[in-house]
């Protein structure tokens, strides 16, 4: 079998077909995915039929997996799976839907010193209609900054933390996870060099030396200057797909575009990533 890759947007995105999953993947064709990874930021695998424990195994080849703070939508056969559901949104005690899934354009785990470098979704039930998730290239958006700007990006810094997601997160994950840490706005990706704005808004407490409105202000202001339409694919998700992003340089939102209580179910994974530069 070989893989195919075909471009989904001029931004970001590709679709990877000829590949099952369940079958050691040879040299050749792991590296072509590896290097359209890089190269495209976001991977769709499509047609897959795995088991939890193929899921596990599969996702591996892409990296280690790490602990997520929803201890509580932990797939018991395979604790690194985060079962994301919608019926469940409706549960959450302020009423609001769960923030995995958030509606703001992110990356992952930002409240993390070490964030995941990947988070990979497997479609596990879809709604009949919606259900999309967006994914913009941040190395764009960063491009797109005028240059005293990005001198002025480059030196910030955020101050992350689990802040208003807590009614979301048991004590002992906000234990864990919930210790404030601090990242630039503008990371360099490991393996390219290229710069991203690299930001979870909701986990943002601050800019270093800036006030917690005026940080707030900026970023919302930055995002929805930079985030437009050329810099964006939006997913419309088909049975099968595992989707993988790269989190150092992709920002993504779910559209939350329909029924939750039809049920929506994504098997969620997360790899480590490196100490953001
Ligand atoms: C996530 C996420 C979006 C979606 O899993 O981190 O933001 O559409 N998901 O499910
Ligand atoms: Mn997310």
């Amino acid at each position: 079998m070989t893989i195919k890759v075909t471009p989904l947007s001029d931004a970001l995105g590709a679709e990877v077909t000829g590949v099952d999953l369940r079958e050691r993947l040879s040299d050749v064709d792991r590296k072509n995915m590896e290097d359209a990874f890089i190269k495209h930021l976001v991977l769709v695998v499509r047609d897959q039929e795995l088991n939890p424990r193929q899921y596990m195994t599969a996702t591996r080849l892409f990296g280690k997996p790490m602990r997520q703070y929803f201890s509580d939508m932990i797939l018991e056969e395979q604790p690194e799976i985060v079962v994301i559901d919608s019926r469940e949104a409706p549960l959450l005690p302020n009423g609001e839907p769960r923030l995995v899934g958030s509606g703001a354009w992110h990356s992952d785990h930002t409240n993390t010193l070490q964030p995941p470098k990947v988070t990979v979704l497997y479609a596990i039930v879809l709604p009949r209609k919606g259900g999309t998730t967006g994914f913009a290239n941040m190395h764009m958006a960063y491009d797109a900054l005028p240059e005293d700007e990005k001198v002025k990006v480059d030196q910030m810094r955020t101050v992350n933390t689990l802040g208003k997601v807590i009614n979301q997160v048991s004590t002992a994950d906000l234990e864990e996870f919930g210790k404030p840490c601090v990242h630039p706005l503008a990371r360099t990706h490991p393996v390219t060099g290229k710069k991203a704005i690299y930001v979870g808004p909701v986990k943002v407490e601050c800019i270093v030396g800036m006030g917690q409105d005026e940080s707030r202000r900026y970023i919302r202001e930055l995002q929805e200057r930079v985030i437009q339409p050329d810099i964006i694919y939006r997913h419309y998700w088909k049975p099968g797909d595992l989707l993988m992003w790269d989190n150092r340089s992709v920002a993504h939102k779910a559209f939350r575009d329909y029924d939750h209580m039809e049920g929506r179910i994504m098997h969620r994974i997360i790899l480590e990533g490196d100490v953001p530069v």
